[in-house]
């Protein structure tokens, strides 16, 4: 049965161009419910140890590099169905690809600067919320 939660973070090029606001308004009009949420960075260490899924990857580096690169906004978002329904909300990795409406489609830039992230399975999704809220108190 599909879970109820995934995690997401609004990356360092979209905190850049202003569009914090923007995005959580989409995601609150979608229907999902903040249940942890924070303002932080990723040193490029823990960037890599987040993404190691993608390590042998040719963007790797690159990747590591562009979360590292600025804050970032990291919740815990509570739906039915959440994984599947907020990859839908985000849109294909390619902004160029990205339904319109989708996040990626309305404030991604490039394949590599795609505004947000969102966790691809339930079982990430909760690996992912660990990683940057182990301790939090979830609301
Ligand atoms: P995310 O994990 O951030 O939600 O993105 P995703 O599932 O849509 O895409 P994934 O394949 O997991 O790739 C992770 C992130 O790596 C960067 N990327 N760059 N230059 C490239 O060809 C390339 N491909 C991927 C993107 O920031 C992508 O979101
Ligand atoms: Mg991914």
């Amino acid at each position: 049965m599909a879970g109820n939660k995934t995690f997401t973070m609004i990356k360092p090029d979209a905190v850049r161009n202003g569009n914090i606001g923007n995005i959580l308004a989409k995601i609150n009009e979608a229907g999902f419910r903040i249940v942890a949420m924070k303002y932080t960075k990723l040193s490029a260490e823990k960037a890599g140890e987040f993404y190691a899924v993608h390590k042998e990857r040719p963007f790797y580096g690159e990747l590591c590099e562009f979360m590292s690169s600025g804050p970032i906004v990291a919740a815990i978002l509570e739906k039915d169905n959440a994984v599947e329904d907020f990859r839908k909300l985000i849109g294909a990795t390619n902004p160029a690809e990205a339904a319109p409406g989708t996040i990626r489609a309305l404030y991604a830039t490039s394949i590599g600067e795609n505004a947000v992230h969102g966790a691809d399975s339930d079982e990430n999704a909760n690996i992912e919320g660990n990683f940057h809220f182990a301790s939090t108190e979830m609301f």
